[in-house]
């Protein structure tokens, strides 16, 4: 008797061995139903094929959880294991799904760290089900998650930075088309990044204001205590461990530990290692008020040429934009808007919504205008700078609001 296991679509993986896909085979082009997944393009299709759960034949190939052993049969926040099909939602359900994915991705990490610093075993297992539930978001409308990504306001906490890595991590993996399962892995790598600070004391970890060159010194350890942690509870995933042990790595060999240069560091290494700075960039501290994206953008764009790799810079910047959603633009025409989203040719010509015409000092009906397009009455408008949106309180509306009412 083979040994079935039904799964979900969205824990499935290369290497497992598809029994039977659980519908009509006439309906689908997989007329040949028992095959080993043998690589990512065939979960795609199986996706787009609308197949939402098969039986996988656990001695032939791969069970599911590689990482954690097997899976619980609920997640640890009591919620399904999984995240619902990819089925297209309008944006503002997304958001609010997207915004309560956070949230408790935010309640388990905080509770991950806590344990991680009183030498507990990790729950992979919680960790892996909500990070499946963050792809699971981006599948249905990840505009919802850039959003979200975008306003989380965060501050000095290991926990917070850790969350906003994981999805801007994510959705960069995402945007490169990467399948579920390597955006699932990606969003544990930026998780646990700096789950070694949890063996840091706390007293130096929150110490205000700069540390001394010996503090700073101690604080490079974490990359090493990262390392224990993941050994002791035997997460070998390297998506994983490229994330939490290469993210200090500079592109020039001048970074830690190993002081690895070019592409002796893994493209999730790299990408993990723009992030992480980019994150650090746009966050409050205490003794600093985050930068806006596009001062940091442009920030690691100059770092670029040293630190990172150009091409994963350029991928960070063609997945993100220099303004991404949300951002508050003056445009060349004396208008102010709020990006939407940035689109794929000129980095200066995203989608964005007109609100207030500063040349005549006067309101306007909120409209979308795509300034990609290069004809019509916008066809010579472009961004010009980001604004402070401080300095401009009295005429701003909710830009939450005001994106979400323009889909
Ligand atoms: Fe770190
Ligand atoms: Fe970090």
């Amino acid at each position: 008797m083979p040994k079935l296991r039904k799964i979900h679509i969205d824990q499935a993986m290369v290497g497992m061995y598809v029994a039977s896909l659980d519908c009509d085979w006439t309906t689908h082009p997989f007329w040949l139903s028992r095959f080993s997944i043998r690589n990512a393009a065939q979960i795609g299709m199986l996706r787009q094929e609308g197949i939402q759960t098969f039986y996988i034949d656990i001695e032939k190939g791969r069970d599911i959880a590689p990482v954690s052993g097997p899976a619980a049969p609920a997640s640890a926040t009591g919620r399904p294991q999984h995240s619902a099909p990819a089925r297209a939602t309008s944006l503002s359900q997304e958001f609010a799904l997207a915004r309560d994915i956070v949230q408790r991705t935010e309640a388990i990490t905080q509770t991950l760290m806590k344990d991680a610093r009183l030498g507990q075993r990790l729950d992979i297992t919680a960790l892996r089900d909500i990070s499946s539930e963050l792809s699971g978001s981006l599948d249905r409308n990840a505009l919802a998650l850039r959003m979200v990504a975008q306003m989380y306001s965060k501050d000095a906490y290991t926990f917070e930075h850790s969350v906003s890595v994981a999805l801007l991590l994510m959705i960069l993996q995402h945007h490169q088309r990467a399948p579920h399962d390597i955006v699932v892995e990606v969003g544990l790598g930026g998780l646990l990044h700096d789950i070694g600070k949890t063996r840091i004391p706390l007293p130096l970890l929150n110490k205000p204001g700069r540390h001394t060159a010996e503090e700073r010194q101690q604080m490079r350890e974490h990359v090493r205590f990262s390392q224990m942690i993941l050994d002791e509870n035997g997460i070998r995933s390297p998506i994983i461990r490229a994330i939490a042990l290469q993210h200090h790595e500079r592109y020039d060999g001048t970074g830690y530990p190993l002081g690895l240069a070019g592409d002796a560091i893994s493209v999730y290494g790299q990408q993990a290692a723009i992030i992480d700075v980019y994150d650090a960039i746009t966050s409050d501290r205490c003794y600093h008020k985050g930068l806006p994206a596009p001062v940091a953008i442009k920030k690691i764009f100059d770092l670029g040429k040293n630190h990172f790799d150009p091409q994963a810079v350029r991928d960070v910047v063609h997945c993100f934009g220099i303004y991404p959603p949300g951002t508050l633009v003056r445009l060349a025409s004396g208008k102010l808007a709020v990006v939407r989203r940035h689109t794929d040719g000129d980095l200066t010509r995203p989608e964005v919504i007109v609100f207030f015409d500063t040349l005549r000092n006067q309101r306007l009906k909120p409209a979308s205008v795509n300034l990609a397009i290069r004809y019509g009455p916008h066809a010579d408008d472009h961004v010009l700078r980001h604004e402070e949106p401080d300095a401009w309180q009295a005429q701003l509306p909710d830009i939450q609001q005001l994106l979400l009412d323009s889909h």
